[in-house]
């Protein structure tokens, strides 16, 4: 007999802040988002697993230059673009990654070309050796406004320091990511940016760590915002294993997302589990997420006053 099929459900977004800058951009941005959830929601229909629903969502997403991720990844301190992606699938609890990649549209699909390797997690030297083996083509990522932006504050730059200029800067909580769950009742993460913006070279993103991005058979999580936020508090990892040794997901969520506003961190989160649970959180001032129930669409996109709504949020 046929297992039980399980109503999927989709959560996705587009990082805490980089996106959304007034009231008007939210328009703009739901679209993009509702567009994506629709598109890879009717994969996951289609008996898609959640592994692959997941890299067609980071393709879309990191196809979509407002997102700082693949195409309109931001300029590291040199003028160079390196992205990073992870992948990591629930069902077998594996997970794979490529750092500081250059010259390709898609850096998740480099994690997933990783997902069946020896060696799943590879950096600079090694993940351009295997763009080449894998025959992918050679992409620019760099959009005029990137470029733009990386001028206006390397010009600043030269009478302020370094760490002032990323601070401030709006993109340093770039990164996309998506999260599925399938009709099998499998979970899977993905997560890929162009990093910081003006951060030194070699430094690594916590999107290529299971601090970023983790799943296994109970929960599966993305992370967004300061990557070394995410890191000390190994928050997407945090997260799963707390929904592994018995917690609610909005439980799991409310206890890590408080402890890093008392840790001062800078953040935020989504995710689901394996019942079908949905949600979302955040120390930043903004997370641009949607997700997808089987029944409707929803985000976090509702602005009051001069930020978005919406500490901790979970759909049951
Ligand atoms: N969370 C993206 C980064 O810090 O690289």
């Amino acid at each position: 007999m046929a297992a039980a099929q399980v109503q999927p459900k989709l959560i996705i977004h587009g990082g805490a802040g980089s996106a959304i800058k007034s009231k008007e951009d939210i328009a703009a941005v739901r679209q993009c988002l509702y567009k994506v959830l629709e598109d890879v929601y009717g994969l996951l229909l289609s008996g898609a697993t959640a592994q692959a629903a997941v890299v067609r969502g980071c393709h879309l997403l990191e196809d979509e230059p407002r997102f700082n991720a693949g195409t309109g990844s931001v300029l590291q301190s040199d003028g160079q673009i390196r992205m990073s992606a992870s992948l990591m699938d629930g069902a077998n609890q594996r997970f794979s990654g490529t750092i500081n990649v250059s010259r390709i549209q898609h850096p998740i699909d480099l994690a997933q070309a990783l997902q069946n390797a020896s060696d799943r997690v590879l950096s600079d030297y090694g993940a351009a050796e295997l763009v080449r083996e894998l025959q992918l083509p050679i992409y620019n990522p760099l959009t005029e406004n990137r470029l733009q932006e990386w001028l206006e504050e390397r010009q600043e730059n030269f009478t302020k320091k370094m760490a002032g200029v990323v601070a401030e800067s709006h993109a340093g909580r770039g990164t996309i990511g998506v999260v599925a769950l399938d009709n099998q009742g499998n979970l899977a993460a993905g997560t890929s940016t162009g990093g910081k913006g003006f951060e030194r070279i070699g430094r690594v993103s916590d999107s290529a760590m299971p601090a970023g991005n983790y799943a296994n058979k109970q929960a599966a999580i993305s992370c967004t915002g300061i990557g070394e936020d995410i890191i000390d508090e190994c928050l997407a990892a945090k997260i799963v294993i707390r929904v592994t040794d018995g917690l609610s997901l909005s439980a799991a969520f409310e206890r890590s997302l408080q402890e890093s506003q008392q840790n001062g961190r800078d953040l935020g989160a989504i995710g689901l589990d394996a019942t079908g649970a949905i949600a979302w959180g955040r120390t930043s001032e903004i997370l641009v997420a949607a997700y997808h129930t089987g029944e409707q669409m929803g985000d976090t996109l509702e602005w009051t006053e001069d930020k978005l709504t919406g500490f901790v949020t979970h759909i049951p």
